[in-house]
């Protein structure tokens, strides 16, 4: 198997993510005023372990524009697994405006300071993740936040449900949207639809 294939971090489905999800920074960092806010519902890892190529994570990728551009903002990283929160806490140390913290449903009022000057960034595992994310999906659109969601789908109905009522929140927003799909043939005739959602009150047609 090629190295970059299967789950391994960096692999084709990373690199189309990242690629929109930078170019959706691009389109709003022009936008930005000073004391943005960056939620990464679920950060991964910073960047790849030694020893590997470097492949930087969501996080970071995010964090280095801002940076590149001297926007002050504030960032908090969530992240579940002990093992990655770890490795985030390690490489992020003595930075005052990044905060990690574990699993966000733990943390009370974690959308309370979104705005339209915020990005809240939700790619989790498992499509059922949405699951504990939509009691809190219509208070983000109201607030007028920036989002980028990922949600990877294969041809099971409850699979096709979630994906519904992502699309029937957002088509109630009054913000705008684009989906940008990547599809894969699995074995046995399946398929596998990885969604890219980036949402905004910016008009997005040049994504
Ligand atoms: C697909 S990875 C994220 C990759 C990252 N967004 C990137 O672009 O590099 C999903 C991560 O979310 C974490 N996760 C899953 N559920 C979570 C939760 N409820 N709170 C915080 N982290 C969670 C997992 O441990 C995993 O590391």
């Amino acid at each position: 198997m090629n190295k970059k294939q299967g789950y391994e971090r960096g692999n084709a489905g990373d690199r189309f993510k990242h690629k929109y999800l930078e170019k959706f920074v691009d389109l709003l960092i022009p936008t930005i005023k000073k004391d943005f806010l960056f939620l990464d519902l679920t950060a991964g890892y910073w960047d790849m372990e030694p020893g590997s190529q470097i492949y930087a994570g969501g996080s970071k990728r995010v964090i280095d524009k801002l940076e590149q551009n001297n926007i002050s903002y504030q960032a908090v990283l969530f992240e579940s697994q002990d093992n990655i929160y770890k490795d985030l806490e390690e490489k992020l140390q003595g930075r005052q405006n990044i905060v990690v913290c574990g699993d966000w449903k733990a943390s009370k009022d974690v959308f309370k300071d979104v705005s339209p000057n915020s990005l809240v960034f939700y790619d989790p595992t498992k499509i059922k993740d949405y699951n504990g994310f939509f009691g809190h999906f219509e208070n983000i659109l109201q607030k007028e936040a920036n989002m980028f969601l990922w949600a990877g789908e294969e041809a099971y109905p409850e699979h096709q449900e979630i994906i519904n009522q992502i699309y029937d929140i957002l088509n109630n927003s009054i913000l705008n949207y684009r989906d940008f799909l990547r599809r894969q043939q699995l074995p046995f005739g399946k398929t596998r639809t990885e969604h890219n959602i980036v949402v905004s009150r910016i008009n997005l047609n040049s994504l």
